[in-house]
């Protein structure tokens, strides 16, 4: 599908949607405090009950999986299987290698690790976007080898970063840029493909990371178009479950020398055992939203099917958001209600995941999501006062904001419930 096509999004059919919430754990109440919308996926997603069943039932079995009995093959079926669903979230089907490590985090500190200790320059460019995952990892690395750190500053309009001025910190000195793909904090989806191409017109064996963290459960990455050296996510910011992060790494980064199992030829990233049920658990996920792609095109490709699924995602998403900010007759939307502020809105809804940061004039943020929770919606605060938000809130001068994250799952219904309960909070 084309997406330019629906610059206000398209909700899935009802019937289509139906199904698709029931294939979700727990999606409109908590079992101990009752009824609940829960627009806080970005802190961690709602959980996809195949994944569950995926999981439990692969990690039923003690058998190692590098065995030859047929449960261990069995076993071992559905680690490569979870592989190669990777490589197809990335679209990276034959190129570079996996890192898959507890989190998304540890991920990152591998790949920043591996191109600071091997790649000779006298500088890194990191932006004020990026999680500390990037940022501590590349001051304590770059630190080690006297690299400096150069910090591109945000766009106080957009919530984004300009590529031009990500470009102008760039040199031919620069080991790495390392830059995310969309803001936890302002829902921005950078202008990757624009950033590579200006960044390695400066440098053009430039490497170059990113973090994908927040943009894969809402929106499609594709490596081989971006030609990027690195890029991660975490399972459970996906439909999936905690304890997982997995990085795709480009074939030149995968070859700079690492500590690995050096007897393990085949992987040499791979270090210790696979958990079996971890990459079902992903293939669960790969499989759902093929499952949604089915009911649009006719394709045994799983990738083609993978696209579509999360195009139509993020369609649904892109309408939910329209519906967030213009409301009904009966319901205003938060453009609508005296006292609400979206930071960073604009007209276009294009290059901007739902992850909404929400401001009210007569109620601090923390005091803001107390209400809300009253109300029995779950929104979280990014306060400065909190070391994984502060970068990211003082070069726009926030002290902090109601981060509101709702996923495909939800619907205007849910949306309707929070807009009223908005409403309500902004009168107090
Ligand atoms: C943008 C971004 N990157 C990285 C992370 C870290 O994820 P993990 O808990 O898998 O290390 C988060 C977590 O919220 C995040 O929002």
């Amino acid at each position: 599908m084309n997406t330019h096509d629906y610059p206000q999004g398209l909700l899935f059919q009802p019937e289509l949607h139906k199904q698709i919430r029931e294939r979700f754990c727990h999606v409109d109440s908590d079992p101990e405090a009752g009824e609940r919308v829960f627009f806080e996926n970005a802190g961690g997603s709602l959980r996809l009950k195949a994944v569950n069943e995926a999981y439990h039932e692969a990690d039923s079995y003690p058998d190692c999986d590098s065995r030859k009995h047929p449960r261990a093959k069995k076993l071992r079926k559905l680690t490569l299987n979870g592989f190669a669903d990777l490589r197809l979230m990335f679209n990276a089907p034959k190129y570079g290698q996996i890192i898959a490590e507890t989190s998304s985090s540890k991920a990152m500190f591998t790949m920043v690790r591996t191109v600071l200790e091997n790649v000779q320059g006298k500088n890194v460019v990191i932006t004020d976007l990026d999680h500390p995952s990037v940022y501590d990892s590349v001051v304590y690395y770059a630190r080690r080898k006297g690299m400096e750190v150069r910090i591109a500053k945000p766009n106080k309009k957009t919530g984004g970063i300009d590529p031009e001025h990500i470009a102008s910190l760039v040199d031919k000195d620069t080991a790495l840029l390392n830059c995310i793909y969309a803001s936890n904090h302002t829902g921005a989806v950078l202008y990757i493909k624009e950033i590579v191409k200006q960044a390695r017109a400066k440098k053009n064996d430039l490497y170059i990371i990113s973090d994908a963290v927040q943009h894969m459960p809402h929106g499609l990455v594709d490596v081989q178009d971006l030609q990027l050296d690195g890029i991660n996510f975490a399972a459970y910011k996906i439909f999936g479950c905690r304890g997982f992060g997995a990085a795709y790494i480009s074939d030149r980064l995968a070859t700079l020398d690492h500590a690995g199992i050096i007897g393990n030829l085949g992987d040499p990233w791979e270090i210790g055992g696979p958990a079996p049920a971890m990459y079902a658990s992903i293939s669960a996920i790969v499989d759902h939203v093929c499952w949604i792609g089915s009911h649009f095109i006719d394709s045994d490709d799983r990738r083609a099917l993978y696209v579509e699924g999360m195009e139509r995602i993020e369609m649904h998403e892109r309408a939910l958001l329209y519906h967030a900010l213009e409301g009904t007759e009966e319901i205003p939307g938060l453009r609508h209600i005296k006292n609400a502020k979206v930071e960073f809105d604009r007209e276009s809804l294009e290059n901007r995941d739902f992850i909404l940061p929400l401001a009210f004039s007569n109620i601090s943020c923390p005091d803001a999501v107390t209400e809300f929770v009253k109300r029995d919606i779950i929104v979280y605060d990014r306060s400065d006062s909190n070391y994984y938000s502060v970068r990211s809130l003082h070069p726009f001068d926030l002290e902090g904001i109601v981060r509101v994250s709702p996923l495909h799952c939800h619907s205007t219904v849910d949306v309707d419930k929070f807009l009223k309960a908005s409403a309500e909070i902004a009168r107090l």
